[in-house]
């Protein structure tokens, strides 16, 4: 890829790049729609990334062309009335919010390529955010803070983009780690990372649907969420115990009260899914997997048919400890534990029967986790 990246640089810009940089996509392995409620998640970073290779053009202007897309874009660093569309809104969005953090922007000639698949729910544009931020920070010459710049990518989301999101996946493709999921709590912002049980591997699944009014959906849970917190009189339903819940869950109208269940007992399981890990034991922890795909699916209403093909399919297979759905839903993929011996056969019957029952052919890769945002490349 590195080599790939260069040489497509020097044919478009008849120079060597500075720098080659790489930010990750990531899967999340439990802990779903948690993140914006301030409760746990537990992602890890995937070995899919956005690449960027970045050169200084002197100027106040970025100037980014996508191997992939095909497609180039420019934008002032001095004025951003004109915003632009799709793709673009990215990188633009940091700079605009760095602007207004008063960081020093400096322009460059950019070649955007990657190997993480775009709209899969793996969060790709969270890795085109920190990839971005990474870029600004290195020719700007001021230290990389991740944590810091996942937030700034969250606002970019939040207020140029309009999508609500929180901020799980900008933070895990800035901090990921090698070989790592990593529990955040997303209150603090405190990471501790684990390894997964002895003999396992996440197999991905990508069930290669995207549902529309994915963004409406997403923010009216988040809505709904709230909503269930003002009736406890607290700001978010971190704050809101279980018992409490359980104690007047009934005055709530019905479709809330199923929404703060499912957050309260995912909190819970996430949490519990890092004591499986303490203690190497894969049963349990796809036990919660399993429950988490049918709590996303019955109470927060966030799967979709191939989603749950792929889950309870995947459940049913010899070797597999566990699946469900990862990320926001409404397509996109799922995941499953699974014994590292009888991985490579899970793939393929899995595989096979997701795509008997769909007519679609899915993307199935083994992935572990990966390191964060790093610059892999100065000249
Ligand atoms: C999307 C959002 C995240 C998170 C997940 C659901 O990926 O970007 O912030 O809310 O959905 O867990």
């Amino acid at each position: 890829m590195l080599e790939q990246i260069i040489a497509a640089f020097q044919k478009i810009y008849h120079c060597d790049p500075d720098f080659v940089l790489r930010s990750p996509g990531r899967i999340n392995l439990i802990g779903e729609h948690t993140d914006y409620n301030e409760g746990f998640v537990f992602p890890l970073a995937i070995k899919y990334a956005q690449w960027l290779a970045i050169r200084a053009n002197g100027m106040q202007e970025v100037k980014l062309h996508s191997l992939d897309l095909d497609a180039e874009s420019v934008f002032s660093l001095t004025d951003f009335s004109e915003k632009g569309e799709g793709w673009i809104r990215y990188p633009q969005g940091i700079a605009f919010m760095l602007s207004q953090d008063n960081y020093s922007l400096t322009g460059w000639d950019g070649l955007l390529s990657g190997d993480l698949p775009i709209g899969a729910g793996l969060s790709s544009s969270a890795a085109l955010e920190m990839v971005v931020a990474r870029a600004f920070s290195l020719l700007g010459g001021y230290s990389w803070d991740p944590k810091k710049m996942a937030l700034l990518a969250q606002k970019t989301e939040n207020q140029w983009v309009g999508m609500n999101c929180g901020i799980m996946d900008q933070l895990i493709s800035g901090c990921g780690e090698a070989g790592k999921a990593v529990l955040i709590d997303c209150r603090s912002l405190d990471l501790s990372s684990y390894m997964l049980p002895a003999g396992t591997v996440i197999v991905v699944m990508d069930t290669m649907v995207k549902h529309s009014l994915v963004a409406s959906a997403y923010n009216e849970r988040r809505a709904q969420c709230m909503e269930g917190a003002k009736f406890f009189g607290r700001q978010v339903l971190r704050d809101v115990s279980i018992d409490e819940f359980a104690a007047r869950k009934d005055q709530l109208p019905e479709l809330v009260m199923r929404r703060c269940q499912h957050v309260l007992s995912e909190n819970l399981r996430t949490l519990e899914a890092a004591k499986c890990m303490e203690e190497n034991d894969p049963e349990r922890l796809g036990r919660l997997m399993n429950e988490s795909h049918a709590s996303l699916q019955n109470d927060f209403e966030v799967s979709c048919a191939e989603l749950d093909i792929m889950a309870y399919e995947s459940q049913k297979l010899d070797g597999c400890y566990g699946a469900r759905m990862t990320g926001g839903g409404f397509g996109g993929c799922a995941i499953a534990l699974v014994q590292a011996d009888k991985a490579e056969c899970f793939q393929s019957d899995i595989s096979e029967i997701y795509q008997k029952r769909t007519g679609i052919k899915p993307n199935i890769f083994i992935t572990e986790g990966a390191q964060g945002t790093s610059v892999v490349y100065s000249k």
